[in-house]
């Protein structure tokens, strides 16, 4: 399989120049600047790109590279920081600029015959943070391109298959960043781009297949997308060798227990154990208002009915769980080997053994996930599923939890997402939801004075959840919904919308 190797000295869009190489279907994957020499010969890459990062190349504190690297005979593209190191590993000079260059910025194209600028307009805009730059060229090199602060914005030794970007090429801002990559990828590096989800569909099979042998495989399903799609694929390599252990806490969205249940006894093989534990978790939770204290207790409680039922399975085979690309990477850090703690990552009791840990999407990002999950034949709207909270409605409940509450939330909830889905405006949405705040006020009925509960609207758009902005949802759709719930859903008489960002609020009231 072809291959590109992304060699990440911490910069804050390593991630998203490897997405973008996946987008035009070549492998690419992210390996530390740590990773030896040798490593790198073995694995044949067709190219390789170094990314950015915050430090200055002549602190040599700061991540280095040996230059040995540049003789490969493997094509090299550096970006900002990757860049100034190639120029520096060439014997180059790098050095600090009065004023540094942030932001959209004019670039010209000197050398119109670069292979990397195949196609690109001699004026474009790109995208550009630095303060360093690149003062001299390395001997060998050509200047391609320019920026009025920045002499050498581009450079290049063909020959030799070397190129070098003080902008980035990854970023959307970038007006022909994609097409340059696509010159890295296609022209340069001879890249065939035949890798797709079809073939990693049957890679994956085959080499689950080997692995497992005829032994068990038992996979914590929490009906999210990520464990879905884990299941769905291992179900396609050892069917009934394969169990999947569902713990309904009674806090999951109207009927999503039942939904998820339907799903996957009958549209994959696999044996599917649903452990209804809501009683459980209520008797815990019950008097408990402080929210972490909510939540240690619900995480224990999870903890315990799902490993008393893995336990059964305990020293048959293998255990699987759904773990994706970027829960274990830590971006821009440079640091790429190392293993994000995730939240909600499974620690195992100490008395559970199998034979190992398979975690079949470990490579993939989200998006990539959602279209191998969509090629086996997951239902779209548990593809598309907007994210949902480990505690699940526990965090949407405040104050104290109880089954009456939860099933009140549930309705307003429900409601909420079926006019979200008629009204098509849902695709707006990073998500939304309901909360219910324990807040009680006056209203009026007939001739009746009501004192009922209130219901709100939280609805966010966002990238990455870091922050976040409250959704400009028109009036007329938060009206209907308002009427709805009002209507149908017994011991409500308000609806409010929450309008505010993260910060300072977050997306969960808990
Ligand atoms: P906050 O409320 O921190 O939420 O702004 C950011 C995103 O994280 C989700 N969230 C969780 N997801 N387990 C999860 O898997 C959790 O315990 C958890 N708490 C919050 C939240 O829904 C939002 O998408």
């Amino acid at each position: 399989m072809e291959k590109i190797l992304v060699l990440d000295f911490g910069g804050q869009y390593n991630q998203l120049i490897a997405r973008r190489v996946r987008d035009m279907r070549v492998y690419a994957e992210i390996l530390p600047y740590t990773i030896p020499l040798d490593v790198i010969r073995e694995n044949r890459y067709k190219g390789i790109i170094f990314t950015g990062g915050p430090n200055s190349v002549f602190d040599m504190a700061s991540p280095h590279y040996d230059p040995a690297i540049l003789d490969l005979g493997v094509p090299v593209l550096g970006i900002c920081y990757g860049c100034q190191l190639t120029a520096w590993m060439a014997g180059g000079k790098v050095e600090t600029a009065k004023v540094s260059e942030y932001g959209k910025i004019e670039l010209n194209v000197l050398e119109r015959a670069s292979l990397l600028f195949r196609g690109v307009p001699e004026k474009s805009t790109v995208w550009m943070s630095h303060t360093d730059y690149v003062s001299e060229k390395p001997a060998g090199f050509t200047v391609t391109a320019r920026t009025n602060d920045c002499p050498a914005a581009a450079f290049e030794n063909a020959a030799k298959g070397l190129y070098a970007v003080q902008f980035h090429p990854e970023v959307t801002h970038s007006e022909f960043g994609r097409k340059m990559l696509e010159n890295f990828l296609f022209e340069i590096c001879r890249c065939k781009g035949d890798w797709q989800m079809d073939s990693f569909i049957e890679d994956s099979v085959a080499s689950l297949k080997e692995r497992i042998g005829d032994k068990e495989v038992v996979l914590g399903l929490s009906g999210g997308v990520d464990s879905s799609v884990a299941a769905a694929l291992l179900s396609r390599a050892v069917g009934r060798q394969l169990t999947c252990v569902f713990v309904d806490q009674g806090l999951m969205r109207k009927d999503e227990g039942d939904f998820v249940e339907e799903t996957f006894t009958r549209l994959f093989d696999m044996n599917f154990v649903r452990v209804n534990a809501g009683d459980a978790f209520y008797k815990a939770l019950r008097g408990v208002t402080d929210p972490e204290e909510k939540r240690k207790i619900i995480g224990t409680e999870f903890y315990r009915v799902f490993w008393d039922e893995i336990r059964r399975h305990s020293g048959k085979g293998y255990f699987a769980q759904g773990t994706i690309y970027p829960d274990r990477i830590e971006s821009g850090k440079g640091d790429a080997d190392k293993i994000k703690t995730h939240h909600n990552k499974v620690e195992m009791p100490a008395d559970v053994e199998f034979l190992g840990v398979i975690e079949p999407l470990a490579d993939l990002f989200k998006d990539e996930v959602r279209r191998v999950g969509e090629k086996l034949g997951i239902p779209h709207e548990l593809v598309w599923r907007q994210p949902f909270p480990g505690p699940g409605l526990g965090v949407r409940v405040i104050g104290e939890i109880t089954p009456e509450k939860v099933k009140l939330l549930q309705e307003a909830d429900f409601v909420l997402r079926d006019e979200m889905a008629k009204c098509g405006y849902e695709k707006h949405l990073a998500q939304f939801f309901c909360v219910l705040p324990g807040v009680k006020s006056v209203g009026v009925m007939g001739d009746h004075r009501t004192y009922e509960d209130l219901i709100v609207i939280r609805a966010v758009t966002t990238d990455d959840f870091m922050t976040a902005d409250w959704a400009k949802i028109p009036y007329d759709i938060l009206g209907r919904v308002s009427a709805r719930i009002t209507n149908e859903v017994r011991g409500v008489n308000r609806v409010v919308y929450d309008v505010t960002t993260k910060p300072p609020a977050t997306v969960e009231w808990e």
